[in-house]
């Protein structure tokens, strides 16, 4: 039996992966598939219990598992722990030791949430449809670091490395991608200033010799980040490194109205992935019941297309939250005059109504 690793974290985390399993269990009974699904504690809960917020049985239910499902982790609590005991160190662990190199976050603007985007209605137009492909385990986020005292203070430092193996890897998930699409790539970097940035743009050349139906773009990351607001409907797929990656999923996430809509798929070489909402695990507003469940509904359809080929079942949750919104419901970050609010949990159970049917 597949077996997925459950991490539901900290914050709204807990609340979102509930609603994502109820979803997953009514498509296990409807497609007749069994996975085992067993949770385990990730993040600031886990720190709270072992010292640690990736422990060792964690870990090691993770690296046995077929797909990891995971909420969110972080919150004001573990926020003045030193940076490699805070929570977040635990999901750059989480993501380096699986090996999940290749980031999937597919920005689309449903027709039902248009008005939900901040830009003007004739630049939004009628939808989005953005991928960003961030790297996800190299870059400044994994190169040295340290502090060191000098005279007056400390001096600190962050190290941005990138070897052509890793993008050579990256800029193939790409192009891939844009040839199930637009055949677009836009790559991003910052050329003009920085020696890792060089090497990425000649080795993303070298790689588009390859695809020579896909039309391949430079932009300067301050550029593309201009670029995004100016005229989004210039990209398809946007392939970039880990630290601008993960600054523009931000900017294309709130594109398409409310970052509570976005989900994202860690992926290798093989079909191990690791599937979690774009959101963070927004303490603000864990246990009002108002968190969106509907980025975490949307990973766990990530999760059966990528881990488990199980496009018709993806599909299937993905046409069931359209339906959903068309109905007119909406959760706070979404919601709108005219439409009917609903908690986290009724939102869940409404996208399971859809997909019985
Ligand atoms: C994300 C998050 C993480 C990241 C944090 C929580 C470490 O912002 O997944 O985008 O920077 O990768
Ligand atoms: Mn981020």
């Amino acid at each position: 039996m597949p077996r997925i690793a459950v991490l539901p974290g900290d914050g709204i985390g807990p609340e979102v992966i509930n609603e994502g399993l109820k979803v997953l269990n009514a498509i296990e009974s409807k497609y007749g598939v069994d996975f085992q699904e067993d949770m385990y504690p990730f993040g600031g809960v886990a720190i709270d219990k072992t010292g640690d917020p990736y422990p060792a049985e964690t870990q090691a239910a993770c690296l046995k598992s077929d797909a990891v499902l995971l909420g969110a982790v972080g919150g004001p609590k573990w926020d003045s722990l030193p940076g490699s005991k805070r929570p977040e160190a635990g999901l750059l662990d989480l993501r380096k030791s699986m090996g999940v190199y290749a980031n999937l976050r597919p920005a689309v603007l449903y027709g039902p949430l248009k008005d939900s985007s901040p830009l003007k209605p004739e630049i939004i137009g009628d939808g989005l449809d953005v991928l960003v492909i961030r790297e996800l385990t190299g870059g400044i986020y994994f190169g040295q670091r340290g502090r060191e005292m000098v005279e007056d203070g400390y001096r600190a430092y962050d190290t941005e490395v990138y070897s052509t193996h890793e993008i050579k890897r990256i800029a193939k998930v790409a192009f891939e991608a844009a040839m199930k699409r637009r055949k677009k790539v836009t790559s991003v970097d910052k050329a003009n200033v920085l020696e890792s940035s060089r090497l990425w743009r000649e080795t993303v050349e070298e790689v588009a010799k390859d695809y020579p139906e896909v039309t391949l773009e430079h932009l300067y990351v301050d550029n593309a980040s201009m670029q995004l607001i100016k005229n989004p409907h210039q990209f398809d797929v946007i392939v970039t490194g880990n630290m601008f990656g993960d600054i523009l999923s931000d900017e294309v996430s709130m594109l398409t109205g409310s970052i509570g809509m976005l989900p994202s798929a860690s992926l290798r070489d093989d079909k191990v992935g690791i599937y979690e909402p774009v959101h963070g695990s927004a303490p603000d507003i864990a246990g009002t019941r108002k968190a969106n469940p509907l980025a975490t509904i949307l990973s766990v359809a990530m999760m059966l297309r990528y881990s488990f080929d199980m496009e018709d079942a993806a599909r299937d949750i993905e046409k069931a939250v359209v339906s959903v919104l068309e109905k007119g419901y909406r959760t706070s970050d979404i919601m709108q005059e005219g439409m009917t609010l609903v908690s986290t949990v009724e939102m869940g159970d409404l996208v399971v109504k859809e997909i019985r049917g």
